[in-house]
């Protein structure tokens, strides 16, 4: 993909050197493109540099597939917003990357043109007033400007990482999975059009802050199922990914647990509520996907489950095997369908993967809309 990174040359530049890095990380062709206005110190001969192409002045954009403007300060945001503000000659989908809380126009609502949300302080250390979205906020933009819109106006909860149960103040049950596979559905289906809920025990990995994905952050189990039902009724489609606690102590101390004089000790283990079964059971309820992490004789234990939980699409992974395992950035995945299908999927990338689970949600969706 080639995209068209237009600076103006403001303080913010500073903040280019990791955006362009990561938009290249992907693969992205980055062309950098000087406005005319753009302040001689911005450096073409860096900024050519740091992109691997030359930069491009003023005039006529290259042909590219999408167009990033940032970082933007008001007076370029000003200027993009008003009636003639379409840029010179620039096709295709534009992600316009504001640096400041500027006033927003309807220019917005152009067909194909985007408006990052802001992001953390630039200056950091509490000085506050420079802001800008992530760069990996602003990949994921990037990525849905080519996205399929094919879960445009439906709702997505996904259930990410592991669950804690506690033991006392400072110890916890808990399991190896980092969330990574959770967060690339949240972030397929958002890029898809989709608005996501993403219900997460603590994650491994950070969450971008993206519009349209409200993050639910809960600790334990029989918190994700209440944070589950209370957002399962508005879904199309609920996605639990997360790797839950089957069991949690039968008692949490309030106070620190002393190991006194014995050689051992006895926990009690209580099970948890099995937030994939109770969906399952429900007379009206959304699009149902299970994930089974197993470690051996995975078609028996995935089919079994599957009805168990009655849900229309189980993903069972084995965890034992070489890039299927916790906390890598690849898995290897076979889906059971309720028809009954079997179809391994290759090793993929955990986004790839998602890409592909998201097919047969999509391809399934016009059914399960209009069943009970
Ligand atoms: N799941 C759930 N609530 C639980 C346990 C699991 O919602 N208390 C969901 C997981 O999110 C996943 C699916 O059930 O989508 C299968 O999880 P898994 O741990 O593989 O299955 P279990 O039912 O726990 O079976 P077992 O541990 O015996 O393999």
């Amino acid at each position: 993909m080639r995209i068209a990174l237009v600076s103006d040359g403001g303080i913010g530049c500073g903040a280019l050197p990791a955006l362009i890095a990561a938009l290249r990380r992907r693969g992205w062709s980055v062309i950098p493109v000087l406005l005319p206005v753009s302040a001689p110190g911005l450096g073409a001969a860096l900024l050519s540099d740091l992109c691997g192409s030359a930069a491009v002045s003023g005039g006529a954009l290259p042909a590219v597939d999408v167009t990033v403007v940032a970082p933007c300060e008001a007076s370029l945001l000003a200027a993009l917003q008003a009636p003639s503000g379409s840029g010179p000659g620039w096709r295709g989908p534009v992600v316009v990357v504001p640096i400041a809380a500027a006033p927003v126009t309807t220019a917005f609502q152009r067909a194909g043109w985007r408006l990052a949300p802001p992001g953390e302080p630039l200056l950091g250390g509490g000085v506050t007033g420079l802001l800008m979205a992530s760069p990996e906020v602003v990949c994921q933009m990037v990525a849905a400007c080519v996205a399929p819109q094919d879960l445009a106006g439906t709702r997505v909860l996904v259930t990410a990482g592991p669950t804690c149960e506690d033991l006392d103040p400072v110890r916890f049950l808990s399991n190896r999975s980092s969330g990574l596979m959770g967060l690339a559905l949240a972030l397929a289906a958002w890029r898809r059009g989709g608005r996501v809920t993403l219900v997460h025990g603590p994650l491994q990995v950070d969450i971008p802050r993206l519009p349209e994905l409200q993050a639910v952050p809960v600790r334990s189990a029989r918190e994700m199922q209440a944070a589950v039902l209370a957002n399962a009724d508005a879904q199309h489609v609920a996605i639990l990914c997360a790797a839950v606690a089957d069991f949690m102590p039968a008692h949490c101390a309030e106070r620190k647990i002393k190991k006194g004089d014995g050689a051992g000790y006895a926990l009690e283990l209580v099970r948890t509520p099995d937030i994939l079964a109770t969906l399952g059971a429900l007379p009206r309820r959304p699009f149902l996907v299970g994930f089974a992490a197993e470690t051996h004789d995975l078609h028996a234990h995935a089919l079994e489950k599957r009805q168990r939980k009655n849900c229309d699409l189980l993903c069972a992974n084995d965890v034992t095997e070489p890039g299927s395992g916790f906390g890598v950035a690849t898995n290897r995945i076979t889906l059971f369908a309720r028809d009954g299908s079997v179809t391994a999927l290759p090793l993929l990338s955990k986004a790839d993967a998602a890409e592909r689970v998201l097919d047969r949600v999509v391809a399934a969706l016009p059914v399960a809309r209009l069943s009970p």
